[in-house]
């Protein structure tokens, strides 16, 4: 599917941004009803772009574009199983993970909802025998910690979920090796027992390097203890390479399968998602599936103007194209979602940091944003700084929960609110020299001083952000922020004109990296490489 032509939309839209508000302070003055006119309820969760600048006509000229892209039907075209990735020949299928109901969807002959039934149900009775000790290690002892090895989505999903679910973790402890740096390796398995380890190997491909070569680790950490006989009762595997799965040693009954079209980066709801199950049980799991599938169902059928990732991709796209931001920044003030922005990078830059259309010709607009965060309220003393007097406007997303799971320290959530909302409005009103003169000045500071540093007192404000609040950070919710920023980042994907589910710019990398390979070894020269390459390579070599 070509994507459709939007530059009269989008001239429209960059016209109009001269119409919109630039004095947020008299936008919110002049409207009372202006959080209502911009935020969106959905079941218990609130999206709130009012401090963004934008006005009614905004919203509807943003519909439009989001029309004439053909958002909607390529929506259905993704839910309907069609072959939307094109440049893989691929359908696009991470929601027919979680959907309860099966509605006869079949990929390529095979039968989409009992596969994935299938897989669910011998993932949920190996978690519950690891769970339960059922499933021991060659010696007898239960399994007290489980390692997956993997990278970018084979990593990144399951390690942030198991952060975020941490009120519900009451399975054995769950570390993440991903870096073929081999102080990853060391540093995880220096504290663990062999003899009750669980290895899960996670590669979609089960070629990638990192994580073949940190699995051949593992697998001598095992033998050299334990025997080669006990490899059997240390891994598992979690791929779509069943046959390349089987060449490694690990037996089919511990092998949990996924498909094509599921990304990467979209695979934490698949067997990826093993050590979220193993961590916090298949019923909390389960409910985690349920969320997303919630947010998929509204994706699918609510209006445009109604619809949370609809709006959220369009406010991100209003952001980066009409308005020229560079980059945004994911504060969730919940210090359980610390990985939450590294996931996001990658779901989001990987998706949508591309420079061709769907049709390989160049964009004529710019595409995905630099995406980058950490946790409030840290980040407040460390780069906050920058967003609130820096010369870039960085638009924030704020994350947070209505409560914690830590009744006896309310205050402390009380205090992280406060500032989350402290933030968001300090952004926007920012502060005028008058008003830095005369606080300074009711302080009783002498008048001389108070010209000197006043102008280093100044907020422009203006400063958009966007906030997402739910009650608590509980599996289904999870669940449902997570496939939210799936979709949001389809939807900008869509208004950019390009395909969010291929990742060929993370190949040439890799290649050259084989081809350095034996030049670092020192079994082969430099060759005709750059004189800088060829320096950094000799360099190492002089320190060896
Ligand atoms: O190199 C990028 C990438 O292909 C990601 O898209 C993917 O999530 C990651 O590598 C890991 O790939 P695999 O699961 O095949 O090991």
């Amino acid at each position: 599917m070509s994507p459709l032509s939007t530059a009269r939309e989008i001239e429209a839209l960059k016209s109009h941004r001269a119409e919109t508000p630039k004095d947020m302070r008299a936008a919110f003055a002049e409207d009372p009803q202006r959080f209502e006119r911009f935020s969106l309820e959905h079941d218990g969760m609130l999206l709130d772009w009012s401090k963004c600048a934008v006005n009614e006509k905004t919203i509807t000229l943003l519909a439009e574009l989001a029309r004439a892209a053909g958002l909607e039907e390529r929506r259905a075209a993704m839910f309907r199983g069609d072959k939307i990735n094109g440049t893989e020949n691929r359908s696009v299928l991470h929601v027919a993970l979680r959907e309860s109901a099966d509605r006869g969807l079949t990929i390529d002959g095979e039968d989409v909802h009992r596969e994935v039934e299938e897989v669910l149900s011998r993932m949920s009775a190996f978690a519950e025998a690891v769970r339960s000790g059922e499933a021991k290690g060659a010696t007898g002892k239960p399994i007290t910690d489980i390692v997956n090895i993997g990278i970018g989505g084979s990593d990144l999903g399951p390690a942030m979920a198991v952060l975020a679910l941490a009120p519900f973790h009451d399975g054995p402890r769950a570390h993440f090796v991903s870096n073929v740096d081999g102080a990853h390796m060391h540093d995880t398995l220096k504290e663990l027992d062999p003899a009750s380890t669980l290895f899960i190997v996670a590669s979609k491909t089960f070629t990638t390097i990192e994580t073949m070569t940190n699995a051949e680790t593992a697998r001598k950490w095992i033998e050299a203890a334990l025997g080669t006989d006990a490899v059997g009762h240390h891994f598992a595997a979690v791929s779509t390479a069943l046959d390349k799965v089987a060449k490694f040693g690990i037996g089919e009954d511990r092998v949990f399968g996924f498909w094509d079209w599921v990304g990467g980066r979209y695979s934490l709801w698949s067997a990826i998602g093993l050590p979220i199950m193993i961590a916090v049980g298949p019923k909390n799991f389960r409910d985690f599936l349920a969320g997303a599938e919630a947010t998929d169902k509204h994706f699918a059928s609510a209006p445009l103007e109604q619809n949370q990732p609809v709006m959220l991709g369009l406010i991100g796209w209003w952001h980066r194209v009409a308005c020229g931001y560079p980059a945004r920044a994911i504060i969730p003030y919940d210090q359980r979602l610390s990985r939450f922005p590294a996931y996001l990078q990658q779901l989001d830059m990987e998706s949508n940091g591309k420079s061709v259309t769907i049709d390989g010709e160049p964009v004529t607009t710019p595409t995905g944003p630099l995406v980058w965060g950490e946790p409030g309220t840290n980040g407040q003393h460390a780069f906050f700084q920058l967003l609130h007097q820096g010369t870039d406007v960085i638009p924030v997303e704020f994350i947070a929960a209505a409560s914690g799971f830590e009744p006896d320290l309310k205050h402390h959530h009380d205090l992280l609110l406060a500032n989350c909302f402290a933030q968001s409005e300090a952004l926007m009103k920012g502060r005028t020299l008058a008003e830095a003169r005369e606080q300074m000045g009711a302080k009783g500071m002498a008048a001389e001083e108070v010209e000197t540093i006043a102008p280093h007192r100044v907020f422009p404000g203006n400063r958009p952000s966007i906030t997402i609040l739910y009650d608590k950070l509980d599996p289904f919710t999870f669940g449902r922020l997570i496939a939210l920023y799936e979709h949001r980042v389809f939807v900008e994907a869509q208004l950019f004109g390009i395909n969010a589910f291929d990742q060929w710019g993370v190949e040439l990398g890799k290649e050259l990296a084989t081809g350095l390979l034996p030049v670092v070894e020192g079994k082969e020269d430099a060759g005709s490489r750059d004189s800088s390459t060829a320096g950094l390579v000799a360099f190492i070599h002089g320190k060896r």
